[in-house]
């Protein structure tokens, strides 16, 4: 089959605070023909994630480059291949790698490439709990908090791809969970299907102390691990919680991803020190050695049904960047995916 070409969204500009719709487009690009070692690849599934909005900052130096204004977007999809010229895959295969999200069609080299298992799981879960932030999260916890039987974990941004598999490998390890989200319908979900403790919707806590105030009553032992996605008020009052010996995994701050001027830091960080606490920047890539542990782990428990999750669908291309958006607002329920074009098997 011959493409000639794609329709993939741009950026117009970069911008300051909370991209709006009009910062996109979707254009069509000329496709070439897949040269030697290359295939042509069709995006079934694409993610939108947080760290993009980072990309969007060309004066911020990051693990990973700003995205050019002259090319197309990129990012995480799963896709079929359509016809190939790499030994390693076949017409037909189904791929999940950081290339083929924001386009309908693209040519690949096919490095950052792993064929996926279409019968394990729905295609789209290699985007979410099966993917990226599924591994975000196992190495969160595994790694860096290793919850012990009887401990506190605090999870902020629970009902979110990273946060929902959190709460329920910590549960998993036998850990009390205290989870933190911005709706009634996420925290309802996240203590009757997550199986989380205590679930508090932190839209109805004007500020760090009125968090502060429920999660101490959440957790009348302390915090012993704190897995942070936030930042901001969530921060602040888990380092007031925080208990002897405590650890923390800051994954993420989406809270401040959008500000146009430097966030002052939590003023109790003075804590950290009393009360012993480890507190352990990451970034997934570093643990990428270890992706197949926690494929092991965690496929599993999904295929038996003992991890739940849920997804956002957007339907088509054109609306991936009200997908993206709606990561900033609290509009998405788990992973936000889009659907760009049909599983034809
Ligand atoms: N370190 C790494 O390698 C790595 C990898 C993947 C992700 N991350 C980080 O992990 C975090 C979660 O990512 P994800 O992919 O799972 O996204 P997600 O949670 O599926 O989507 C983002 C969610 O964040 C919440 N949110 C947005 N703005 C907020 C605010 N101002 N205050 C509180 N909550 C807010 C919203 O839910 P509510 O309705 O609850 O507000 C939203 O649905 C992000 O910070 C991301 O950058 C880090």
């Amino acid at each position: 089959m011959s493409v000639q070409t794609s329709k993939a969204v741009f950026l117009n500009a970069y911008p300051n605070g909370l991209p709006e719709l009009s910062s996109f487009e979707v254009k069509d690009i000329d496709l070439p023909e897949p040269g030697e070692g290359e295939m042509l690849c069709r995006t079934v599934w694409m993610s939108v994630d947080p760290y993009m909005r980072g990309r969007m900052n060309p004066h911020v130096k990051s693990y990973i480059p700003p995205f050019s204004l002259e090319k197309p977007l990129e990012g995480g999809a799963v896709s079929e291949v359509v016809a190939s010229n790499n030994p390693a895959f076949s017409a037909g295969d189904y791929v999940v790698d950081f290339l083929g999200g924001w386009k309908e069609y693209y040519i690949s080299k096919g490095e950052r490439t792993q064929k996926v298992d279409p019968d394990l799981a729905p295609l789209s879960a290699y985007l979410g709990v099966l993917g990226m932030p599924g591994m975000t999260a196992w190495a969160g916890v595994t790694q860096i908090l290793k919850p012990k039987e009887g401990e506190t974990v605090f999870v902020s941004g629970a009902a979110g791809a990273v946060g929902s598999l959190v709460c329920q490998l910590s549960k998993s390890k036998g850990a009390r969970v205290v989870a933190s989200a911005g709706s009634a319908a996420k925290c309802e979900w996240l203590e009757k299907e997550a199986g989380v403790d205590v679930a508090l919707n932190y839209k109805s806590y004007k500020n760090a102390g009125e968090l502060t105030k429920a999660l101490a009553e959440a957790a009348p032992k302390g915090v012993n691990c704190y897995f942070e996605n936030v930042g901001g008020m969530h921060l602040e009052a888990a380092l007031n919680c925080i208990a002897l010996g405590g650890r923390i995994a800051l994954c993420g701050m989406i809270a401040q991803y959008n500000n146009q001027k430097p966030e002052p830091g939590p003023s109790n960080l003075v804590n950290l020190i009393g009360r012993g606490v480890m507190a352990r920047g990451f970034i997934v890539s570093e643990f990428m050695d270890k992706a197949m542990e926690f494929f092991a782990e965690v496929a599993p428990l999904l295929a038996q049904g003992k991890i739940k999750f849920q997804e956002s669908v957007y339907e088509g291309l054109d609306a991936a960047p009200e997908a993206f958006l709606g990561l900033f607002k609290g509009e998405n329920f788990g992973k936000a995916v889009i659907r760009v074009g049909p599983d034809r098997r």
